[in-house]
Parts: C-alpha cells; sequence; structure tokens
C-alpha cells in the first residue's frame, strides 16, 4: 500500500515536545491511567479524536478575519446558509456550537417518553440525548459491522430487516424514528451505503417515521460511495452528498469531523414548518440567537469554506489513504483491527490482540495504556469501558468489541508519525502477553471513562 502524498504544503507548523519513558510513566500515574487527564504537551502524537483537531486551510484561517460578529444577521451567517442550502438541499439549516448542541435542540422535539429510536448504531453522546430525551435508543448494525476480521465494502450499514422486524413486534406508535449515523463511528466509521439510506428511507415512509442523519463524516461517506458503490463510481462527492441527505429529513452534524472547525455544529430540516417552529425556541433558549447559534461570526465564516473544502476529492483521497496505510502496515506486523480501515481512523481489536485480559479488565483501555507508555501516543477505549454499567443493575455491560480508537487527525500527521504509530504497536504486539488490565478505583455515575481512575491489575 503507497502512502498518498499530501495534497497540500505546510505553512504553518506547532513544535512537539519529545519524553522519555520515565516521564511518560510518571505521568500516567499521576493521571490515574487516563488518558484523558493527561496534559496535552506530554503527548507526542495525539490520536484521542478528529474531532475539532484537524489543520484548518489557509483560505479558512483567510475567512476567520472577515468574519461579521453582528449579533443578529451576520454575513457570516448568510454565507452559511447559501453553502448549506447548496450542498444539502434543505430548506432550514440551523448553526450551533457542536453536534451535542444539535442532539439537545432536536430529540426532545421529537420524542415522545418511552419512545424508541433505531440506528445502524449511534454515537455515545447521541444515545445520551436520546435518553435525556426519554427516549430509548437502539443499534441495529448490520451483521458485518461486528465481525471485524471480514471484509465487507458496507459495515456501517442498517440491518432494514431487523428494523422492520422491530417496528412490527413493538407497534409503529411506540418508534420515534430512525437515526443514521455516517460514517458510523462506534463499528469502526464504516461508511453506509446510498442503497441502505434509501432501504431505510422505504421503511421509515411505509410507517410514517422520520429519519435523521447524523453526518458528522459524511464527505469520508460519500467517498467510500464513490469507491465501493458502483452506481456512484462517475459521480461527484457533491452529488453523492446530495442524494445522501436526499434519504433523510433532519440532519444533526458536528462539524469539528469533516468540516474541518475547531468548533461547529449543524441542523438542517428538508421541509417540516412545524418542526423548524420547535426547534428555534430550543435554538435560542439552549444555544443564542438564530443566526449565531452558539458561534462567533468567524466561526461561521471558517465552516462555511471548511463545508465547500471537504468535498475535495484530492483531499479525500488522501485523507482516506491515511488510515489505509496505517492499517497496511498493522496487518504486515499481526495486529488485528477492523477491517476494511474506516474513513476516520484505525480500530485496533485490543479484544483479539490481548485474549488474556478478560473484558472487565478493559482490553481497548489497556492497549491504549501501553501505546502513550511505550511512543507518547494517546489513542481511546471504545470497548467495555466506554460503555457504562447498565443504568437499573449497575453492572458493569460487555460492549459488543473492545477497540482501541486510532483516530486520525485531519491534516495533523504525516506518514512519518503514522511509522511511529505502527512501530510502537508492532513492539506492543511482540510482547502482547505482558501487558496487564485494569481495574477502576474511582468512577462517577455516568460517562465514566472520562474521568474515572484505574491502575493496573497485578498478573
Ligand atoms: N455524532 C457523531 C457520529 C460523533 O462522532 C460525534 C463526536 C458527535 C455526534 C458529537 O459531536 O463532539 O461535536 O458534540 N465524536 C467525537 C469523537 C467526540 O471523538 O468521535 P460533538
Amino acid at each position: 500500500m503507497k502512502y498518498i502524498a499530501e495534497p497540500f504544503k505546510i505553512k504553518v507548523v506547532e513544535p512537539l515536545r519529545m519524553t522519555t519513558a520515565e516521564e511518560r510513566r510518571e505521568a500516567m500515574e499521576r493521571a490515574y491511567f487516563n488518558g484523558f487527564a493527561l496534559r496535552a504537551e506530554e503527548v507526542y502524537i495525539d490520536l484521542q479524536t478528529d474531532s475539532g483537531t484537524g489543520a484548518m486551510t489557509n483560505t479558512q484561517w483567510a475567512a476567520i478575519m472577515v468574519g461579521d460578529e453582528s449579533y443578529s444577521g451576520a454575513r457570516s451567517y448568510y454565507h452559511l446558509m447559501k453553502v448549506a442550502e447548496d450542498l444539502f438541499g434543505y430548506a432550514y439549516n440551523q448553526p450551533v456550537h457542536q453536534g451535542r448542541a444539535a442532539e439537545k435542540v432536536v430529540f426532545p422535539v421529537l420524542t415522545k417518553p418511552g419512545q424508541y429510536w433505531l440506528s445502524n448504531t449511534f454515537f455515545d453522546t447521541t444515545r445520551g440525548h436520546v435518553g435525556l430525551a426519554g427516549g430509548r435508543p437502539v443499534d441495529l448494525v448490520c451483521p458485518e459491522g461486528l465481525d471485524t476480521s471480514t471484509y465487507a465494502d458496507f459495515k456501517g450499514d442498517a440491518d432494514v430487516e431487523a428494523m422492520e422486524r422491530f417496528i412490527v413486534e413493538h407497534g409503529v406508535d411506540q418508534i420515534a424514528g430512525i437515526v443514521m449515523t455516517i460514517t458510523n463511528n462506534t463499528v469502526g466509521g464504516q461508511p453506509v451505503s446510498v442503497g441502505n439510506l434509501r432501504a431505510v428511507r422505504a421503511l421509515a415512509d411505509q410507517y410514517g417515521l422520520l429519519v435523521i442523519l447524523d453526518a458528522a463524516r459524511f464527505a469520508e461517506n460519500a467517498m467510500f460511495v464513490k469507491q465501493r458503490e458502483a452506481e456512484f463510481a462517475d459521480s461527484t462527492i457533491e452529488q453523492i452528498t446530495r442524494e445522501s441527505f436526499a434519504q433523510a429529513d433532519l440532519f444533526i452534524m458536528s462539524a469539528k469531523k469533516d468540516a474541518i472547525v475547531n468548533m461547529g455544529g449543524m441542523i438542517g430540516v428538508r421541509d417540516n414548518e412545524e418542526i423548524v417552529g420547535k426547534l428555534k425556541s430550543n435554538v435560542i433558549a439552549f444555544e443564542g440567537y438564530l443566526t449565531y447559534g452558539g458561534l462567533a461570526g468567524r466561526d461561521l465564516e471558517a465552516l462555511a469554506v471548511g463545508l465547500r473544502e471537504a468535498l475535495d476529492e484530492d483531499y479525500l483521497r488522501y485523507r482516506l489513504g491515511q488510515g489505509q496505510y496505517l492499517g497496511a502496515r498493522l496487518e504486515k506486523a499481526g495486529v488485528p483491527f477492523q477491517n476494511p480501515v474506516g474513513g476516520h481512523g484505525v480500530f485496533v481489536d485490543a479484544g483479539k490482540l490481548l485474549p488474556h485480559i478478560p473484558w472487565q479488565q478493559f482490553p481497548g483501555h489497556a492497549l491504549a495504556v501501553e501505546l502513550y507508555l511505550e511512543a507518547g501516543i494517546r489513542s481511546c477505549d471504545i470497548g467495555s469501558l466506554l460503555m457504562d454499567r447498565d443504568p437499573v443493575t449497575h453492572e458493569p455491560q460487555q460492549a459488543p468489541a473492545e477497540f482501541t480508537r486510532l483516530a486520525i487527525p485531519r491534516r495533523v500527521y504525516t506518514q512519518a508519525h503514522l511509522d511511529v504509530v505502527a512501530d510502537a504497536l508492532e513492539a506492543i504486539a511482540a510482547r502482547a502477553d505482558q501487558v496487564p488490565g485494569y481495574e477502576i478505583t474511582w468512577e462517577p455515575p455516568v460517562l465514566r471513562h472520562f474521568t474515572a481512575h484505574l491502575r493496573p491489575v497485578k498478573p
């Protein structure tokens, strides 16, 4: 697998501090073996998230200077509206400050207490906001999605038949709607085919249900569609985006991913005045006046530019190529991962790499700690540590897979950085049986992975 060279040159750099193994051990102990509590300065290569960590273009930085900071009716707001209408084809577009703000605004308006929301898989904040709105989130990903060793083109797809069975079994009144996450973050940044989105639309029409796109990584998804879904081989990314959004009634978006801004989000409503009216009240209460939605004028301006630039095929080919390069190196080293590699990074199958660590001792987290100790690389667990306890019984819950996520920030790291990551994982794989599991010594009642204290379990 050849590395696809960067389709940009570098004008500004941010120096990184190198650390010694001893410094890293001390830092991890001080952080109670939780990467979230490290200082970023103690990290060499930060693969914790691709959210808000991308490098903006010179055009986006220039847009920051022309941002209009008027409280209402800012020029930057109208710029963003024009871009969003052109790209997504929805009548109503609303800026908000990030993805979970969109969730907080939207779900209470569309959820009756106790209703189910079905999804190809919820991201954790989306799952949280469905719950806060009194709804019940249900993940129904296609069976290939959870089989990490076998290749499939669209592992992010929903299991549409299982969705229909669920609707019939529980009665359509008990269903609030369907959320399609593109790309499907939790199962490994896996793409969703337009064919699957159309099938979900047809199902929703049959039962009179709403469809919401959680579209944080819409451009990466569209690039995968172009590469893997024959019907779209000659389509532009813009055409695929339009066709994807045409299958939904609303979208919510964290713009910190594909739109490559450090802060921002959006809501869109295709054509429903009643819903728009209710959303507006929540936006004003939670986010701010409608024409800024919790963002500064300069953020709106950078977002308007970023949304368009996100569709550049040379950039997207390079972007997806980075993860695929890292995946190819790991494959050679015998490190198991979700195959194929997703859009925003590589999800290492820590459950398979560290079979001696039971899920109750968090293999995904254990590998994340080890990677930091080995080479100063920060990653995170997408496994049984991230799964909170059962809200009723308080028993720990086993995740469907124990991943260590290597999320790749956009346009930030080079091929040599990725080689450092691959070398570190190769070294760990060679002594995998010596990597300890972890136990929690303190945890909060919910969202424990952010703040829990842990310690290694003595073998
Ligand atoms: N939806 C998806 C699919 C996401 O991946 C995220 C964030 C959100 C919603 C929430 O957006 O952070 O702007 O409030 N994912 C980040 C991650 C945090 O690391 O995967 P937000």
